[in-house]
């Protein structure tokens, strides 16, 4: 009988949240992953790992299918997603108004520690519109593997953690698609999650901002407590990458 244990490294400088990461591992691996968590962020003054047995692991066949587009500046990166989130149903003022927000701080001018939560009617449902809710217990089966293909694609690391929490978010019946632009001020890179697809989006972001965040559309009938079971608790791997498109 394989178990299967949840590791999660987050580190801190002066207060600041600076380095998130998760792994679902076999027991015997986690020496080796606990190790290279413990390597990833370069400077903090706190670094916390923690370990967690999952009793009850599910299974996605598939991750969303990868598509990038390269646009000519934000603004038109922005303009692609927003048409993206059209044809999911969310309304375009609703998208925009959400989307200003994130470039700007959620968080009364700083970042949420999670994700905002919109429904296609164009309310914010989070418990905490600070904090937001966080996607948590999600992993790649043979993480080694996708994380070699898509680097000889010319993806990275991030993109293997993105399309694993995305793929996790759209498996939910009632998450429709999910906006995110990172709070790293080079990184510029963001993205749209459909049901299918992750239309990666370069740029999304204007250089410089230290600015990021995430919103996850929901549909008007959503059941808010059982989102919050669902992404903070279930755990899954993915077994397959979807298609490079
Ligand atoms: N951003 C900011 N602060 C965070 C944070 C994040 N992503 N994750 C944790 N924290 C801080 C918060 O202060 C939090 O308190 P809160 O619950 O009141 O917000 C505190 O740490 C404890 O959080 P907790 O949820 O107990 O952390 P954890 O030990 O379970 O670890 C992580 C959660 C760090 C693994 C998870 O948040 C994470 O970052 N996962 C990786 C996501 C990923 O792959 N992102 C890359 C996609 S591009
Ligand atoms: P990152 O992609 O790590 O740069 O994170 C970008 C933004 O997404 C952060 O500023 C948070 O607002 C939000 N976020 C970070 N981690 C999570 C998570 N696990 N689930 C949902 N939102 C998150």
């Amino acid at each position: 009988m394989k178990e299967y244990f949840s590791v999660k490294m987050r580190a801190s400088l002066q207060g600041k949240h600076i380095s998130g990461a998760e792994r679902i591992v076999l027991k015997e691996d986690l020496p080796i992953v606990i190790s290279q968590l413990s390597q990833r962020p370069k400077d903090f003054d706190f670094l916390n790992i923690k370990v967690e047995k999952i009793n009850d692991l599910h299974y996605i066949e598939k991750s969303l299918n990868i598509k990038t587009f390269n646009v000519k500046d934000w603004i038109e990166g922005n303009k692609v997603a927003v048409e993206i989130l059209q044809n999911q149903g969310v309304d375009k003022k609703v998208a925009e108004k959400y989307i200003d927000l994130i470039h700007q701080g959620a968080a009364d001018g700083e970042n949420m520690r999670g994700a905002m939560i919109v429904s296609l009617s164009g309310e914010r449902l989070e418990k905490d519109k600070i904090r937001g809710v966080r996607t948590v217990n999600v992993d790649f089966e043979d993480r080694e593997s996708i994380t070699q293909l898509l680097k000889e694609k010319g993806y990275t690391e991030r993109t293997v953690d993105a399309i694993a929490l995305a793929t996790k978010n759209l498996n939910h019946v009632s998450i429709v698609a999910e906006y995110c632009i990172s709070d790293d001020p080079d990184y510029t890179i963001g993205y749209v999650a459909t049901k299918t697809t992750y239309y990666r989006i370069n740029p999304l972001k204007q250089k410089s901002n230290e600015k990021g965040g995430r919103i996850y559309f929901v549909k008007d009938t959503v059941n808010i407590e059982d989102l919050y079971e669902y992404l903070e608790k279930k755990a899954f791997l993915i077994k397959n990458l979807g298609d490079l498109q």
